[in-house]
């Protein structure tokens, strides 16, 4: 009896350890209900806004409705229906329908409620709200790379990101959203952001992991554009992965850089673009948001010939800020040693990384502050002539803080806030890059980074 006890008990201990320390399947297949809810700016930030979600594919009508919210559930005499598109869900063999619609002609500073569904079966009900028509302050979060183990490891970036500025206007991500654009990957993306997607919407420039090789060509992510509704506003062939928003004030640009082809990737000439976007701009306010670092931060990299072309565009239209990702380490700086001769504005750099995969930082001098093997969120604030850069650990500690303060000129001043000087920078070389430096990097590095 006693032996049979001891059997029964192991057997449950194995049974447990089994089903714990195995993954979940990350896959979830589409169903008649609308899931994957996405929310994006697809036009004036101020009067429209667009939805894209996934259900099996014979849901063949595409619906949003929309009301004004109210204070409770009777908004029903209000609300507007209005019909959205579909396309084949692109994975393979699955089944399945992207779907669309877009809200126009909103007023602005309101909040609406909407739902998407086909009639019968319907998401639950969302809200958000518009900007306004002016120059008004307001703040976003950037985020770098996800990029692996979304669902372990993003989950609780995004979620405590959302939790400490519920109120940001929209997230903004700087590519490799995903490592790989298939189902897998897009199911933890899911599962991560969830209903936050759904809530606020989400900017992002693609990385070069939203990009493939098929037959020694480079094939953008077929998801992509089933997910992302941006503004039209791109270069021919780039339509819907670089593009510009105004919002209150400030010019977003995103960039696709790995479609530059200074990287390694099939090169598409968007600099004509990328001049007109920064020449033609009436905001105060100018902020970058784009994969590859001009100025890399990890070990091994220079981006060199991407540097040599895009420097100098950014200079000279005095872009104050530029959001970058790639790296998988952090860096904030302006590298003032290497702005070129008719700078006025130097732009500021900055390199993140939300996910965890982590890489050792380079040996350059070109960051103000640095750190490895963090997990971070960016809050970034806009009022008036100021904007106000919150780095925080993925715990909801503050980890970098600074203003740009933007004199008559035009021309900005760098403020760090003083509790920095407090705060220790985290720069330890993971362990699985300590290959990678030669004596003589390691001696830089413990002259730069470990004081
Ligand atoms: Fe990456």
């Amino acid at each position: 009896m006693k032996w049979f006890k001891i059997v029964f008990i192991g057997c449950i201990f194995v049974f447990h350890g089994r089903v714990n320390a195995q993954e979940q399947p990350s896959t979830n297949n589409a169903t008649v209900f609308p899931d994957r809810v996405m929310l994006s700016i697809s036009g004036n930030p101020a009067s429209e806004r667009a939805v894209s979600w996934r259900t099996s594919a014979g849901v063949a009508v595409s619906l949003g409705q929309i009301a004004k919210a109210s204070e409770g559930p009777f908004f029903s005499e209000n609300i507007a229906t209005v019909n959205g598109t579909s396309s084949f869900w692109e994975e393979g063999d699955a089944s399945a329908l992207g779907h669309k619609v877009v809200f126009d002609n909103l007023s602005p500073n309101t909040t609406y409620t909407y739902r998407v569904g086909n009639g019968d079966n319907w998401s639950e009900w969302f809200q958000f709200t518009t900007s306004s028509a002016n120059t008004e302050p307001f703040h976003f979060l950037y985020l770098g790379d996800f990029q692996n183990d979304i669902k372990q490891h993003c989950s609780r970036l995004i979620r405590q990101a959302y939790s400490h500025f519920p109120d940001a206007e929209f997230v903004l991500m700087a590519g490799d959203l995903v490592s790989r654009s298939n189902e897998d990957y897009w199911s933890e993306f899911f599962h991560a952001g969830d209903w936050i997607y759904a809530t606020i919407p989400t900017m992002a420039t693609p990385g070069n992991h939203e990009y493939h090789s098929e037959n020694d060509t480079r094939v953008f992510s077929k998801h992509w554009n089933q997910i992302f509704v941006n503004p039209q506003n791109g270069p021919e062939g780039l339509e819907n992965k670089s593009f510009y928003v105004d919002y209150q004030g400030v010019r977003f640009v995103s960039f696709d850089s790995p479609a530059t082809g200074y990287y390694n990737d099939a090169r598409i000439n968007t600099e004509k673009w990328f001049h007109e976007v920064l020449a033609n701009n009436p905001n105060k306010w100018t902020v970058v948001f784009t994969h590859y670092p001009v100025y890399s931060c990890s070990q091994g990299r220079d981006n060199e010939d991407y540097r040599k072309v895009v420097q100098p565009i950014l200079e000279k239209y005095g872009v104050d800020l530029v959001l970058q990702g790639h790296d998988h380490t952090y860096c904030r700086g302006q590298n003032l040693e290497n702005v070129g001769e008719n700078c006025k504005n130097p732009p500021m750099y900055m390199v993140s990384v939300a996910g965890p995969k982590m890489y050792g930082l380079n040996v350059n001098r070109w960051s103000e502050r640095a750190g490895s093997q963090i997990q971070l969120y960016q809050n970034i604030s806009v009022d008036g002539n100021k904007i106000k850069v919150d780095v925080y650990t993925v715990t909801g500690e503050l980890y970098d803080s600074f203003s740009l303060e933007k004199n008559k000129k035009g021309i900005n001043k760098v403020i760090e806030s003083p509790e920095i000087s407090k705060i220790r920078e985290l720069t330890q070389i993971p362990e699985n890059a300590k290959d990678r430096y030669t004596e003589e990097e390691k001696s830089l590095y413990r002259e730069r980074f470990e004081k």
